[in-house]
């Protein structure tokens, strides 16, 4: 990270942004924020009650909760993802209260006008009620260009039956995608085009299209090959803006973050310790979790390893893992500063899901990974990392210990793991330079703040 913006000292123009209330899309999100914040701009963040952000961690944005926070709404105060999923992510239920929000801001922003509304690409309703307001809004893709395309051809896979396949062709190739086989298709979760997650996912690039523009959370150099195709299926402005090269996560972290592993991690040799997270959401079995636990233990390297409350299912048993786990040469903590990890020296390699975040961080520091993606977009994003940037390594079978300490191994130890490193320290050097003047990303960020100073 580095290249921290100047502070601007008068700000004349407000921009409104609207996270959807995950971790993984409120990092990028208050990271967007803080860059627009630097450039000059006041910053409003509507956000809901459920998954808030820690407001007293930036104390110069304006917060107001939108959604969920009627006490005569019986979805009042939802904190659950079960209670909240309904209404606001699959029906998209908050028009009315996003208009009159969005109606008391422009109507008291005379010294200081809204320029536009950003919000994630899956708040599709948005799009409806900033163009009733005449209010441009652009919307932050918080996934990968790659994984986009894919989701934007959902109803030309539907038509090629890929999603009714059987588990024989899980290891074929997909014809329209040479990268991905059959079974990171049917990853993404979805078993027709009529599900409400597919039908969520054709309205979110639906309305991302008749949006005015995109910022993408990647950079030209890493997806160069992609950026065509999406100048071409989202014929709009496209920013791509790098953010964590800008700016960690750490105020934007729903949960606390465990500095305490540092004196440990400092004492450890050179890219000598494997980093192992596998996000916000991921669950594993009980199964799974002893596997991981076998496999990090047999591939005889140091590693630190989050495990996330309620990461695994049912209960974490301890009393299954091996004996004396995790022993001196590991580590395991509920929630760690990501960024700074991967950003230290020991970090030798990240045993990912591959969500765009984590990956994206990875790629930043010049860490290789090993994927175990989930669902969604994380297969999609493994396959682009293993297989075409050669970046990482793909663990194709599941949590079993024995592919998993070989992967570790192949990347940590063996002489193929020192080309992979090579690889991603090339490609963080070519994100680094896409930053300097002149570089693809900081005239991309250049543009965006030109694009909406201009509104
Ligand atoms: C989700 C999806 O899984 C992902 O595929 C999609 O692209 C975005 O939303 P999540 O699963 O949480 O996100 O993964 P990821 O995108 O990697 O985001 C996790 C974030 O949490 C990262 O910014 C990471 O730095 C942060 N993190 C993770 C921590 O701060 N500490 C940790 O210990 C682990």
């Amino acid at each position: 990270m580095g290249n921290q913006p100047q502070t601007t000292a008068s700000r004349n123009r407000r921009i409104i942004l609207f996270p959807f209330p995950f971790q993984g899309h409120i990092n990028p999100m208050l990271q967007l924020a803080s860059l627009l914040y630097y450039r000059g701009f006041s910053i409003t963040i509507l956000h809901t009650n459920f998954n808030a952000p820690k407001i007293s961690n930036y104390p110069h944005f304006t917060f107001i909760s939108i959604l969920d926070n009627h006490p005569e709404d019986e979805r009042f105060s939802k904190s659950l993802l079960l209670d909240f999923a309904p209404d606001f992510i699959f029906k998209q239920d908050g028009a009315d209260a996003l208009r009159d929000e969005l109606e008391l801001l422009l109507a008291s922003g005379k010294d200081e006008p809204v320029s536009c509304l950003i919000t994630d690409a899956f708040w599709h309703f948005t799009q409806s009620v900033a163009d009733s307001l005449n209010l441009p809004r652009l919307v932050l893709r918080t996934s990968s260009l790659y994984s986009t395309i894919i989701y934007s051809s959902i109803p030309l896979l539907d038509d090629c039956g890929y999603f009714t396949l059987d588990d024989n062709h899980l290891e074929e190739q997909v014809v329209k995608f040479p990268l991905l086989k059959v079974k990171d298709i049917l990853k993404i979760g979805i078993r027709s085009n009529k599900d409400p997650y597919a039908e969520l996912i054709g309205d979110m690039v639906k309305q991302t299209k008749a949006s005015s523009g995109i910022i993408w959370n990647s950079f030209k150099e890493l997806e160069e090959t992609e950026l065509e195709r999406v100048q071409h299926d989202f014929p709009i402005l496209n920013f791509l803006i790098p953010l964590p090269k800008y700016l960690t996560t750490s105020s934007s972290s729903l949960l606390d973050q465990d500095r305490t592993f540092f004196p440990w991690l400092d004492q450890q040799p050179p890219n000598s310790v494997l980093y192992v997270s596998f996000g916000s959401i991921s669950k594993v079995d009980e199964k799974e979790f002893v596997e991981i636990a076998h496999g990090l233990v047999h591939s005889k390297q140091a590693f630190l390893w989050v495990v996330r409350p309620g990461f695994v299912k049912g209960s974490t048993s301890l009393e299954l893992l091996p004996n004396g786990f995790p022993g001196e040469s590991g580590r395991v903590v509920e929630w760690a500063p990501q960024q700074e990890v991967l950003a230290h020296e020991v970090t030798g390699a990240f045993w990912t899901h591959s969500g765009w975040n984590s990956t994206l961080e990875s790629v930043c520091e010049g860490v290789a990974m090993i994927c175990s993606p989930f669902r969604g977009d994380q297969p999609l994003d493994a396959r682009y990392m293993s297989g075409l940037l050669r970046v990482g390594v793909y663990i194709e079978n599941g949590f079993q210990r024995e592919e998993i300490s070989n992967a570790i191994r192949r990347v940590m130890v063996d002489e193929e793991g020192k080309e992979i490193r090579e690889r991603a320290r090339v490609l963080k050097q070519k994100g680094d330079v896409s930053l300097m003047k002149g570089g693809s990303s900081n005239e991309s960020m250049e543009s965006l703040v030109d694009y909406i100073s201009s509104l």
